[in-house]
């Protein structure tokens, strides 16, 4: 479209419209010059876009007001289909923002056809969809993983037997593998948004993770009372290292970044030798103190659990490891469940952080057997283990599929078939990297200090 404002402001619009601003998807772009008008076209506009957003078949409605000029500003709409776009031009909101902001333009929009973007986000809506919870539509929510069972714990509580994984969501941590290649997250805001409205209660958070005010913020922002959230977090190894003090602190900034008042799971991220005893002691006392109400850890060997046996301290309730057919550790697990203690399976989908997992050949005839997906055979085998299973996707679509594991089941020759894929290549590569992970981000990275080589891998 293009616009100009009324003669005597000096100033030429030009716009532009589009029809189809990527793929199937109906959209408009629009750049306009409101010259002394500027507030006036903004607040209608922003009024205009605030009421669009709610219609059903809209994805998004941007309005963008330029720094250096700001009386220039873009209005990207993108709709779900041309008949979704049509439709908008027949609402209230929309004949009102029309007719406040007609007498700012000095001849009436005219509209350029033929002008064609491609998306380079992708055509997939769900690419260009604000959240619903941000959008205020109704929820399309999904009770699965709400209503999963949960799972009893030693001390007498329970967590439920599905949750939310946090790692790289809105952000990827600077020391990540692989973080300088990685694709740029989608929102954390929208992914919480999202995956509370996929049902998911249980939420596993890390210091480490770098996100815990982004997770906080978008939990709070989902109006999801606390009395129905479970959220976990880890200590990571540079205050393990500094000691007890730093562990405090750390807890406590950890609760005010995620807003939760208490913690409902607390663990030590990585057993770094020598230190993680008295991270675990001065995690005892948070508990005493109320603001922790379970203990656990992860990445713990047989090993590292005698360390804290030795030193007479309570058992952790949980121990969060990798679990999933292609690193089955079972003498590890079966020493842990031995005592009561429950494990929580990280990457149960990606095995060492590659998604080939669900590509594997067995997987994928099990998938095929059962008609469902790869996920949800690596999900389920979790289920049945007994293992929590903290799945995470930034996909809407995905974070329902994953969480349709309790509605079907895998026999007992499906379960040896996918038990088999763990090789002694990948027990090598675990110990690896626990080698290099219990003394990762700490003054001692790089050396063998303190760290115990002789460990249970199996
Ligand atoms: N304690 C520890 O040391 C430790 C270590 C690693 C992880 N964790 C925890 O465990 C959680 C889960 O582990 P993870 O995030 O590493 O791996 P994961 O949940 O097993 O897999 C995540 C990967 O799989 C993709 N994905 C998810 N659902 C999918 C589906 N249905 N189809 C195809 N691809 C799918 C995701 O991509 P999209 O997001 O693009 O969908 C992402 O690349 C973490 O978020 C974290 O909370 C803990």
């Amino acid at each position: 479209v293009h616009v100009h404002v009324k003669p005597g402001t000096g100033e030429d619009v030009i716009g532009m419209q589009c029809n189809r601003f990527g793929g199937s998807l109906g959209g408009r772009a629009f750049w306009c010059r409101a010259v002394i008008r500027d507030k006036a076209f903004r607040e209608a506009s922003v009024a205009n876009a605030a009421a669009s957003i709610r219609e059903p078949g809209n994805l998004r409605f941007d309005v963008v007001q330029e720094r250096e000029d700001p009386t220039r500003f873009i209005l990207v709409e993108v709709y779900s289909s041309a008949g979704a776009a049509a439709a908008h031009k027949e609402t209230q909101h929309y004949l009102k923002w029309r007719e406040c902001v007609a007498d700012m333009m000095a001849e009436p929009r005219k509209v350029v056809q033929g002008v064609k973007y491609n998306s380079l986000a992708g055509e997939e809506p769900w690419r260009w969809s604000v959240s619903p919870s941000l959008s205020g539509k109704a929820l399309p929510s999904s009770p699965i993983a709400a209503a999963a069972p949960m799972l009893p714990l030693l001390d007498g509580r329970s967590i439920p037997s599905i949750g939310f994984g946090c790692y790289k969501v809105g952000v990827v941590p600077g020391s990540a593998a692989g973080a300088a290649a990685a694709a740029k997250p989608a929102p954390a805001m929208q992914v919480i948004a999202d995956a509370i409205a996929a049902g998911y209660r249980c939420f596993d958070s890390a210091q480490f993770y770098e996100n815990e005010d982004l997770v906080g913020r978008a939990l709070s922002a989902s109006g999801m009372p606390r009395s129905e959230l479970y959220i976990m977090s880890k200590v990571w190894t540079n205050k393990i290292f500094e000691g007890a003090a730093a562990v405090r602190a750390q807890c406590l900034k950890t609760i005010q970044d995620l807003g939760c008042e208490y913690l409902d799971l607390y663990m030590v991220h990585w057993p770094v030798p020598g230190k993680h005893v008295e991270a675990y002691k001065e995690m005892v006392a948070l508990q005493s103190e109320g603001l922790v109400r379970s203990l656990g850890v992860s990445n713990y060997t047989v090993e590292d659990l005698a360390d804290l046996q030795a030193a007479g301290l309570p058992l952790p309730t949980v121990n969060q490891i990798e679990i999933n057919p292609f690193l089955y550790r079972k003498r590890t697990i079966a020493h842990f469940e031995g005592l009561g203690i429950r494990m929580q399976a990280y990457r149960a989908l990606c095995n060492f952080g590659k998604t080939a997992s669900m590509e594997n050949e067995i997987v994928l005839s099990l998938a095929a057997k059962h008609g469902r997906s790869a996920s949800q055979v690596l999900g389920r085998w979790c289920i049945q283990k007994g293992f929590q299973h903290i799945p995470k996707s930034e996909r809407r679509e995905r974070m329902d599929e994953n969480a349709r594991v309790f509605d079907f089941a895998l026999d007992s020759e499906d379960m040896n078939r996918l038990e088999g894929l763990t090789t002694e290549k990948n027990l090598e590569t675990f110990k690896s990297t626990y080698l290099k992970c219990v003394l990762r981000d700490t003054p001692l990275e790089g050396s063998m200090e303190g760290v115990k080589t002789e460990i249970t891998l199996e």
